[in-house]
């Protein structure tokens, strides 16, 4: 039984595709690489070039290799450009979201992982966020993601598919091989490697009145890799039957800008400079998630949770790939 990672060509879903393979799985990747990267599959994993929306061309690839399984990770999946551009969300996300279900369903599939995301619950009413939380996105991102959610308890009644979603909060770090390469980028870590390597200008900051220990924004950055290995657990847990299940998956604590700032400058030696600008409309003091559930249901437990263990990987994967992918 083949596990298929749609997306698998970008960032979280090739590092998942490499737990996958360590976990002795046969895989296959399914991306349109509109911003995912050849490189980042390793040549011995058969690639199909596609979009999630074709809907003959997966149905196909999934009967062809026997996918039993598949992992969503296709999405547009950036804040601002979705404001600017929510159509394209909506039609990227949602309209061929349908179709990659429809694929999915017609192929025969059973269990259906999904990336969804901590947008989902926009302005949280305390923290640590636990599922039951109410869900209210303050953007088409969030909508999208909390739409392809709902979508997805609706048609499992119906069908044989059985679901896991999995909010993401700030995906971060590194494995040796593979790592974070977005265009444009617009998470803090990476971009704070882009100046402690030499980008010129300063780091901006959005905001230093927040009621946070040092005013800046505090957020939940999870290892890449821990992410990765709770798709396994998930993939687990569903083929051994497990209901469908909505899960928060981050460190549990937070850390504000400036610590990442600081944090970063004490492991690349290199000056930080920043500037404190007009705090962003919309964006909350603090965004934690509480993954008790995950803990408690899959077993998960993050193996790095230390802002360091996670901007070392960074920074390491940094070092070896200057121009990212390019290099
Ligand atoms: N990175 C984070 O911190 C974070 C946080 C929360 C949720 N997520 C979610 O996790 C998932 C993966 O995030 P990422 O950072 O790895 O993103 P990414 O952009 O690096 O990877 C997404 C991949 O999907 C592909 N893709 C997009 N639309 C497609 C389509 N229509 N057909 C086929 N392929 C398509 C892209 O080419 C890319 O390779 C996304 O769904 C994102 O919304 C990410």
């Amino acid at each position: 039984m083949t596990v298929c990672v749609i997306g698998g060509a970008g960032y979280i879903g090739s590092i998942t595709v490499e737990r996958l393979l360590e976990h002795g799985r046969r895989v296959i990747v399914y991306d349109n690489l509109s911003r995912g990267h050849r490189a980042a599959v390793p040549d011995h994993v058969p690639f199909i070039q596609g979009d999630h929306g074709n809907r003959a061309l997966l149905e196909q690839t999934l009967k062809r290799y026997d996918c039993r399984s598949v992992m969503h990770f296709s999405a547009l999946s950036l804040v601002g450009e979705s404001v600017r551009n929510p159509l394209a969300y909506y039609d990227n996300n949602l309209t061929k979201g349908v179709s990659l279900l429809q694929s999915a369903i017609s192929s025969g599939a059973q269990n259906f992982i999904f990336s969804s995301t901590a947008a989902v619950y926009g302005q949280p009413i305390h923290s640590p966020i636990t599922e039951d939380d109410p869900t209210i996105p303050t953007n088409p991102y969030g909508n999208t993601k909390l739409a392809f959610e709902r979508l997805l308890w609706d048609v499992s009644q119906n069908y044989n598919l059985r679901c896991v979603a999995l909010r993401y909060f700030n995906a971060a770090g590194a494995s040796e091989k593979y790592g974070e390469d977005h265009d444009p980028e617009t998470h803090l870590i990476p971009l704070v490697l882009r100046f402690a390597s030499g980008d010129s200008g300063s780091i901006q900051v959005f905001g230093n009145q927040y009621p946070t220990r040092d005013g800046t924004c505090i957020r939940d950055y999870i290892h890449v890799l821990d992410l990765a290995e709770a798709h396994i657990l998930a993939l687990e847990y569903l083929e051994k039957g497990g209901a469908n299940e909505v899960f928060n998956l981050g460190n549990g604590t937070g850390f504000s800008v400036l610590e990442v700032i600081e944090t970063a400058h004490k492991i690349t030696r290199k000056s930080l400079p920043f500037e404190i600008r007009e705090p962003r409309p919309g964006d909350p003091a603090e965004l934690v998630a509480s993954s008790e559930k995950i803990k408690r249901i899959l077993g998960w437990n993050p193996r790095y949770p230390a802002l360091e263990s996670i901007i070392e990987s960074a920074w390491k994967w940094h070092l070896n790939h200057p121009k990212g992918y390019l290099s």
